[in-house]
């Protein structure tokens, strides 16, 4: 595997698993105080105020008892508003689920989908918590090849050719962590068309809906003939409202799946957290001001990274939505993850490398715009010697 000794022991003790790596390197920068941190996907931004005045406002009217396991009915009635409006679904509020976050929502799904042996397709490179849920519920992951070429679009006849009789769900991330790239409507259309065919699942996280660049638009592949009733969505508020410590997603699907997965949530952490749902029908029912501001700042951001990159003569894939620059570092003649280590050792920077996204991206870097721009500016400016030393020695 990484056999270089720059690397120490306890990081490479976690190299092929990249959620432990993540947190590895996350625990690391820790001890340095003047690190720049561009590994997080939890926005910097501050939560808006009307969403915090929502929970301040829960909080004193001590509206804090439990909620149903299913959720606040105001909160799911106002997500499946959201989902009709915004979407393009038809859903109600019995089709959604409040969870304690994305993350535990796609946890949830797993574990409420899979029977042993099932396989679900994920598109490589991947967010590897789904190779957790996957295998804990005694799942298998197939991987889908995606590549810089296709910007990391999902190609209809990769998924089609990696079908068996033991398939039971296709993943789409779109727009994607790692990669920033999105699965174009066309694209979904046709994978939707295989789906229908096959008699396949869906599963479609559209966490990072909100944030599409230049002239992408995002598109639901649940709102397409057909696909509702064969389609888990899952989404939350941590990204689009800077709220990722409130711990609160949701997920839509037929009633009978949102049923099942009641039953797997009263088992496991019961409901969110009564507060965060009052916050969260604050973020779905309040101004939209606020998103349009985060929208100007990531815009703002990314435009600085991209420059910065260039400058520095490194390939990214097109940034098309999320908050991630996929950067591909095989220029340097280094591996991802001693590259990745060396910029947080010599630089203060924190960058994952690609293989906390699955092993086979040992030449790419993710790198997030979740920090101020004189903040981005000042990591360039550190990464910029470092990255120029290697790639002349290579
Ligand atoms: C693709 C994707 N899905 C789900 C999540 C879970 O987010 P949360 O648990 O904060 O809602 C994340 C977080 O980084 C993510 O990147």
């Amino acid at each position: 595997m990484i056999a270089n000794p720059n690397i120490p022991e306890d990081v490479r003790a976690v190299a092929s698993n990249g959620t432990q790596l993540r947190y590895k390197l996350m625990e690391l920068t820790a001890q340095y105080p003047d690190a720049i941190a561009l590994g997080r996907g939890d926005p910097d931004l501050a939560t808006p105020a009307h969403i915090i005045a929502a929970a301040n406002e829960a909080v004193r009217q001590q509206r804090s008892g439990l909620s149903p396991v299913a959720g606040l009915p105001e909160l799911r009635q106002a997500v499946a508003a959201k989902l009709r409006r915004e979407n393009g679904l038809s859903a109600e509020a019995e089709n959604v689920i409040i969870t304690t976050g994305g993350q535990e929502g796609l946890f949830l799904i797993m574990q409420t989908l899979l029977d042993p042996g099932d396989e679900v397709l994920v598109p490589d490179p991947r967010y590897t918590s789904y190779d957790e849920a996957i295998e804990s519920a005694g799942g298998r992951m197939v991987l889908i090849p995606t590549d810089h070429d296709d910007a990391f679009n999902l190609r209809p006849e990769a998924v089609e050719a990696a079908i068996t009789p033991r398939t039971k769900a296709v993943l789409i991330i779109t727009p994607s962590n790692p990669t920033g790239g999105i699965v174009t409507e066309d694209r979904l259309r046709q994978i939707a068309d295989i789906v229908i065919k096959y008699n396949l699942i869906v599963i479609s996280d559209e966490i990072y809906e909100k944030f599409l660049y230049d002239s992408w638009r995002h598109f639901s592949i649940g709102s397409l003939p057909g696909m509702e009733e064969r389609t888990i969505t899952l989404n939350g508020f941590s990204k689009t409202y800077a709220m990722t410590g409130f711990r609160v997603g949701f997920v839509a699907a037929p009633v009978n799946f949102i049923q099942a997965m009641v039953k797997v949530k009263a088992a496991t952490t019961g409901p969110a957290a009564t507060i965060s749902q009052w916050a969260g029908l604050a973020a779905l029912t309040g101004p939209v001001e606020p998103l349009r501001e985060f929208q100007r700042i990531y815009t703002e951001r990314r435009q600085i990274m991209m420059d910065g990159l260039r400058t520095m003569h490194l390939d990214f894939s097109d940034p098309r939505g999320a908050f991630f620059l996929w950067t591909n570092s095989s220029s340097t003649g280094i591996h991802a993850t001693e590259l990745s280590y060396l910029l947080l050792k010599e630089g203060r920077v924190l960058i994952f490398p690609g293989t906390s996204f699955g092993e086979n991206w040992g030449g790419y870097l993710r790198i997030s715009i979740l920090q101020s721009t004189d903040l981005l500016r000042e990591a360039l400016d550190r990464m910029q010697p470092i990255i120029a030393r290697y790639r002349a020695n290579h």
